[in-house]
């Protein structure tokens, strides 16, 4: 366990849940973020621009991730199965505005990992140590229209949809929306672990 320092001091890495490690990206990540990240189930719902990452900008967000930790300036975080070790995907809470204890989050999984709940228990975890251990006062989030899976994580956990973004995207020759979230500390309703047994590593990549 590492303690963090400035800001967000008082966090240890990795963050551990029932099932998942959060720990800093490492240079080693790289490869499984260039063939995920890229994966368009992944690629396009999560960022707007066209292009693909390419392997000089991964390389460039672990090294810049691990910094901005280690000084207590934002938290990028890779979401690793807590039994295998096992990469599946990544969870970011930037705080870009301390003086209103303002937070931002955004999360990915690989896709063989999607539908078990992983995201959803990594958001949660995050959100919990943003308003127990950094005492922000509230969370943004934001999803495109076309992607109900995170807007039913964002629900779950006690965010509101609290506005509309219009044509934010130019993707598939059409204009396309993005809806705003937001969860306030008191609105927050942590993920109670479900009696279902992990299905730990089944899926993992082929
Ligand atoms: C967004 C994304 C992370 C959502 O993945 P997901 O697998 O739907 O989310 P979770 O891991 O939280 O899984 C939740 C689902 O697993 C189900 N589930 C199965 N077992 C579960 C368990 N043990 N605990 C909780 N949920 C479980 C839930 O019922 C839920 O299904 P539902 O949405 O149909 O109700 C994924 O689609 C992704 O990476 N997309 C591309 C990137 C992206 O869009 N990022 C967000 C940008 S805003």
């Amino acid at each position: 366990m590492a303690p963090l320092s400035g800001r967000l001091s008082g966090i240890s890495i990795p963050i551990l849940t029932a099932r998942l490690a959060l720990r800093l990206p490492k240079p080693s990540d790289v490869p499984f973020l260039m063939r995920r990240l890229n994966d368009s189930a992944v690629f396009r719902p999560l960022v707007s621009r066209h292009t693909h990452f390419k392997k000089s900008e991964e390389v460039e967000w672990v090294r810049d991730s691990r910094k901005s930790a280690r000084k207590g300036e934002k938290l990028n975080l890779a979401i690793t199965l807590r039994e295998s070790g096992t990469l599946i995907g990544g969870i970011g809470l930037e705080i870009r505005d301390w003086d209103n204890g303002r937070g931002w989050i955004g999360y990915w999984l690989a896709k063989p990992y999607w539908h078990r709940g992983y995201a959803s228990e990594a958001a949660s975890a995050v959100s919990q140590i943003a308003f127990r251990r950094l005492k922000l006062h509230r969370i943004d989030a934001a999803v495109f229209e076309f992607n109900p899976r995170s807007a039913r994580i964002l629900r779950r956990l006690g965010f509101r949809q609290e506005g509309i973004r219009r044509e934010v995207l130019f993707r598939d020759g059409r204009w396309h929306r993005e809806f705003a979230f937001g969860l306030l500390a008191r609105d927050f309703r942590p993920l109670r672990a479900r009696t279902s047994p992990s299905r730990g590593d089944v899926g993992r990549d082929e």
